[in-house]
């Protein structure tokens, strides 16, 4: 057996398969590069779900990192550290809110958003206890966690978890009026992620987002956005929701903010909303670490810059219009998407997903199918154009083939 084959057959020996990784097993990676045990080199066109939005190793996030391990990596909340503050402050700045409440993963920091706005319903708007009801949209993802998976549309990742927490009303997402008529007085949020990323990088119809804004807004509902893929960068704006001029009553972060180091996602929002805790209310060991601190400030200072912002536009201009060239010649069905990140239908006979994602794996390309025939392109914002026309090149090889 190959280096490679002996490496994931003892994986699969030993690991929960509760994911069908590519064969690829990767040693080590540099910028948009990631290289295997046996020194094959492969474009990474996934960037951990946008988690490396800023590349793999990149020198300033490990400085910053390195730096961090020689002082102090964790202290709990049970003791503040030197930079917490900083990083509060400065997250919240990027945000235009007040009030930032850390966590690690996505799916802890979208549970964080959850609690936060039941709290909020029966403290501020006075829904009677029990009764607080959250809009979700269909074919969301949210995250793993029981409660999250309740208001799920995807039978894969919802059936065997019940008993379901109650509590969530699911309307279809891009619809309006389904919002509007499933509104009650005990509504307290909205939660959606303003592109949808699992589903397929699935771009609500313009107007949408500003509506959900305004009818929030008229009933007195929190406008929750998981900007926990779709931000930071990705869409070529610090968050999606800037394309339509809509600021949310609270943002829900993660992946890249912990720039592919270390696990840190929060939520932010105005001091009002995240006021409603109390000590002892809502918390995590490794929330808010010094670690993750350090990390994820220089993420911000990065994304202060609005240099990776732009990258990520331009090069999405250039991606989606070398993508929109392969759509009318019967290979791609039709392309969605904003900045680097796009959703690639391809005709179904031409094979699933997974089918393509391994052949362009041969081609040293890595991507990663959603549903059905579609691939998503999720690049590191790092990537440099010629890099990301060779990629190209290769889908360009394989739907041709
Ligand atoms: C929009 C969105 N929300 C939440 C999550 C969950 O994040 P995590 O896997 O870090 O729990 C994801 C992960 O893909 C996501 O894309």
């Amino acid at each position: 057996m190959s280096t490679t084959e002996t490496a994931i057959a003892s994986a699969e020996a030993h690991s929960a398969h509760n994911y069908h990784p590519l064969p690829v097993v990767v040693a080590s990676a540099e910028g948009a590069w990631m290289t295997d045990v046996e020194g094959r080199r492969y474009l990474d066109l996934l960037a951990g779900y946008s988690a490396l939005n800023f590349g793999h190793g990149n020198r300033r996030l490990i400085d910053a990192a390195k730096a961090q391990l020689d002082r102090v990596t964790l202290t709990s909340r049970a003791f503040h550290h030197d930079r917490f503050a900083d990083f509060c402050t400065d997250l919240a700045a990027l945000c235009g809110m007040e009030t930032v409440l850390p966590m690690n993963t996505g799916a802890e920091a979208v549970e964080t958003a959850v609690k936060t706005a039941r709290k909020w319903g029966y403290r501020v708007k006075g829904v009677p206890d029990g009764m607080a009801k959250i809009i979700v949209a269909s074919d969301n993802f949210h995250g793993r966690t029981t409660t999250i998976v309740s208001f799920s549309t995807d039978p894969e990742a919802r059936a065997d978890f019940g008993p379901y927490t109650p509590g969530f009303e699911i309307v279809p997402y891009g619809d309006l009026t389904a919002m509007r008529e499933a509104m009650t007085e005990n509504t307290v949020a909205v939660l959606i992620e303003p592109i949808q990323g699992e589903a397929g990088v699935l771009v609500p119809p313009a107007g949408y987002l500003p509506g959900v804004r305004e009818l929030t807004r008229e009933r007195n509902v929190l406008f929750i956005a998981d900007e926990i893929q779709s931000g930071l960068g990705r869409t070529g704006k610090t968050f999606a929701l800037d394309h339509e001029g809509v600021v949310p009553d609270m943002y829900v972060l993660g992946k890249a903010l912990g720039g592919g180091v270390v696990p840190v996602s929060a939520v932010v929002s105005s001091a009002d909303v995240l006021g409603v805790f109390r000590p002892g209310e809502h918390g995590s060991t490794f929330g808010g670490n010094p670690l993750a601190c350090a990390v994820a400030l220089e993420v911000i200072a990065m994304l202060r810059t609005g240099e990776y912002q732009q990258r990520a536009a331009e090069l999405g201009d250039h991606l989606h219009r070398e993508l929109g060239l392969l759509t009318g010649g019967g290979a791609v069905e039709s392309v969605r998407g904003r900045g680097l990140w796009a959703g690639v239908d391809i005709a179904p006979a031409l094979g699933t997903g997974r089918e393509i994602s391994e052949k362009l794996m041969e081609l040293g390309v890595l991507v990663k199918d959603t549903h059905g025939s579609t691939i998503r392109i999720a690049p590191p914002l790092v990537i440099s154009k010629e890099d990301l026309d060779w990629g190209l090149d290769r889908l360009r090889a394989v739907l041709s083939a």
